[in-house]
């Protein structure tokens, strides 16, 4: 029987009841496609939320759109050799169709290189500066003279002074999430050159968050300790517990939305400052579109506004965003902001530079209509408390052994004896028994189950419940037996199937906000319109006494889910193996060329071609072989360190070049006189400098040589 969890919590948050809700979701910043990261974190239980609340025929507004200016733009630009805007318009129209193809139901999808928002973000920016909300200040920044620019963000890295992280950004850490200034970094140095940043004065815009910091005690850390995730609360109070700091916002860059400010040329906003106010960008072309007033949306105190984001994103969201907001004076704050930790990948951390991801276009290709098979994955592993691991055997496993084995068996099974049985019939049930009432008494239950569940933003629990609903439909086929009763008894037969029917319909409108395209599949086979306005809905399946009449017609039935079979997951692995390898080889490191020799230096290098004719390990060494070799001078004893790359077997016979008169030397009590010539392939590789080669030259095989 499901109960509530702490049911005083689940009232109080039901008992408000909003007029409206705002949803946005983390606006992805644009030089890369989405992958199962941002789903798991940020847009998948941001989804179930929007579904959710409109299935209860609440009025939402859930908004999101491309995140396109900031400096991990302008690096990809560089990187790639196109401008900026083109990196923007290629991956914003990749992101946009991947989101609709995987059924993210955004009201609205902006873009914040749209008119709309250049034009909202520097009247916010004009607002506070008009207002005198702004401090303005000369100060010494970060800047490479060899760039010729200033060092701002992602152009910068160094130390983290908080938690030691040596590869934090200007502007934040992502180890510990912190934001700082770029000039707190510890040995900053340039992303661009590599140089080390001189100081250079620059006029910017300050926020001073700590004529803030009283204010924001009150409203977190007094307001809201009980009803925020404890990951969310916990950051935000160590900072405000350090003490809160003025945040430039305002950069020395040439990519992002001028600064409507005197003195403010070649200046543009900070992308943290511009890119929350993409989601009221993104409510006004939405409400425009719907011939809509956009402003109790953002303005009213009726209006529950959400930020689903991902752990990095915290202290933009509950500090920065809600001071900007504060010192307009005219918005509402959020009343949540449901922020996860991290999804990892097969155990190793995702990152969009190492490919080591799975990418939702691709997904979408390589599993096509199986949509609702990766949202399933992702809700039941979701990184709601703690970084989680998304690996492939897991993701067939629940396939194969939840979706198909549990909810589509049970559908199945119910359709199939209903054609059988009944020609597609609901049948008239007879007087029910006790089991049957119970099992109909816990149906009841669920819908507020699970709906205190997606209150409290723990996604993963609610959609185990919702299992949980198909869990009890086969449990009850299973003790029922219809398939044995139809032989005795018709009239038992055509209750329990009614029973069932009822179950299933049930499952048809509670897993919408879950599994939608299963869903509305599934409202298809049982032919009832699953929606707010008709009977069957949410309210409904607790309330009513009957969800599908009998005499009602179920069409055909369809598969709902189909297995994941191994080569499928094999296919994964591969390419997942194909970008570690690629990686590996990137990575090998070249070494810097050596400073320059003069001719005569060359010159005193006497080289000759010799041949191995004996070769052995040197006895309780890893590296070592013992090599005689005739160098056409005299037969001599050469000790190399090639041990780990060679065989003895393997190099006798060879010819090498030999450097004769390098100064004898005793390596472990052997006298090594001279020296084998050895250099490496770009893989890593070691490999003779071998005289018979015919490909390069002789000198630039020399050239290309690490004496060893
Ligand atoms: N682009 C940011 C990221 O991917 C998120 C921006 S959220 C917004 O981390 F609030 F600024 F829109
Ligand atoms: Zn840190």
């Amino acid at each position: 029987m499901p109960v509530y969890n702490e049911p005083s919590i689940s009232e109080k948050i039901m008992s408000q009841d909003p007029k409206r809700y705002t949803i946005t979701a983390a606006l992805p910043y644009t030089n890369g496609p989405v992958h199962i990261g941002h789903l798991a974190g940020v847009y998948v239980p941001a989804d179930i939320y929007a579904r959710f609340q409109r299935l209860q025929g609440k009025d939402v507004a859930f908004v999101c759109g491309s995140d396109e200016h900031g400096v991990p733009i302008t690096i990809k630009a560089k990187k790639e050799g196109i401008t900026p805007q083109q990196v923007v318009d290629k991956y914003h129209g990749i992101i946009k169709q991947s989101f609709e193809d995987f059924g993210i139901t955004f009201d609205n999808y902006s873009r914040t290189s749209a008119k709309i928002h250049h034009d909202t973000a520097s009247a916010f920016f004009k607002e506070l500066y008009e207002n005198g909300k702004f401090i303005e200040e000369v100060t010494e920044q970060l800047y490479d003279a060899d760039a010729n620019q200033f060092l701002a963000d992602r152009f910068v890295i160094g130390t983290c002074p908080k938690c030691g992280n040596e590869e934090s950004y200007g502007d934040q850490c992502e180890n510990c999430g912190t934001s700082h200034n770029a000039t707190d970094l510890i040995n900053p140095k340039s992303a661009i050159t590599g140089a080390v940043p001189t100081l250079k004065e620059t006029k910017h815009w300050f926020l001073p968050l700590d004529q803030y910091q009283s204010w924001l005690k009150e409203w977190i850390v007094d307001g809201h300790k009980k009803d925020w995730k404890t990951n969310v609360y916990g950051q935000c109070k160590s900072w405000i517990d350090d003490g809160l700091r003025p945040r430039a916002v305002t950069r020395d860059l040439d990519w992002g939305i001028p600064v409507p400010a005197e003195g403010a040329e070649g200046k543009v906003l900070y992308v943290w400052f511009d890119a929350p106010i993409g989601y009221i960008s993104a409510t006004k072309e939405w409400a425009a579109k719907e011939g809509k007033d956009w402003e109790p949306y953002w303005k009213d105190e009726d209006t529950k506004l959400l930020h689903f984001i991902g752990k990095d994103n915290i202290v933009f969201h509950c500090i920065i965003f809600p001071s900007m907001l504060k010192a307009e004076g005219s918005y509402i704050l959020p009343n949540n902001v449901p922020a996860n930790e991290f999804l990892n990948l097969e155990g190793n951390k995702i990152s969009t530079s190492k490919n080591w991801a799975v990418w939702l276009h691709e997904y979408l290709v390589d599993f096509p209509g199986q949509q609702d098979v990766l949202r399933y994955a992702l809700t039941a592993n979701a990184p709601e408390t703690k970084d989680n691991d998304f690996t492939w055997a897991d993701f067939q496993l629940r396939n194969n052994s939840e979706l198909v084995a549990i909810f589509g068996n049970f559908i199945n099974r119910v359709v199939v004896l209903t054609h059988k049985y009944y020609a597609g019939e609901v049948p008239q049930p007879g007087i029910l028994s006790e089991v049957d009432e119970q099992t109909l008494t816990e149906l009841k239950a669920y819908p507020d189950v699970i709906t205190s569940s997606i209150e409290r933003y723990r996604f993963r629990e609610a959609q185990q419940e919702l299992m949980n609903v198909a869990r009890l439909g086969n449990k009850y086929l299973a003790d029922e037996e219809p398939w044995k009763t139809i032989k005795t008894d018709e009239e038992r037969t055509k209750t329990v199937m009614y029973v069932a029917l009822q179950i299933a319909s049930a499952l048809a409108v509670l897993s919408e906000p879950f599994l939608p395209f299963t869903a509305k599949k599934l409202s298809g086979i049982l032919n009832v319109d699953a929606t707010p306005a008709t009977n069957l809905n949410w309210n409904a399946v607790s309330t009513k006494s009957q969800l599908l009449s009998p005499g009602h017609k179920i069409a055909e039935v369809q598969l709902l889910f189909s297995k994941i079979e191994d080569a499928q997951v094999q296919q994964q692995l591969d390419k997942l193996a194909a970008s570690k390898k690629a990686n590996e080889i990137m990575n090998a490191t070249v070494e810097p060329q050596k400073e320059t020799i003069q001719f005569d230096d060359f010159t005193k290098l006497d080289m000759r071609v010799g041949t191995i004719i004996e070769a052995e390990k040197m006895p309780k060494t890893k590296k070592l072989l013992v090599l005689k070799v005739d160098t056409g001078i005299d037969v001599r004893t050469i000790v190399s360190g090639i041990a780990e790359s060679f065989t003895p077997e393997e190099v006798v016979g060879k010819r090498v070049t030999v450097l004769v008169n390098l100064a004898p030397r005793a390596l472990r009590g052997v006298e090594s006189q001279g020296m084998i010539l050895m250099t490496e392939t770009p893989e890593g590789k070691l490999v003779f400098v071998n005289p018979d080669a015919s490909t390069p030259t002789s000198d630039s095989v020399l050239n290309g040589a690490t004496i060893n």
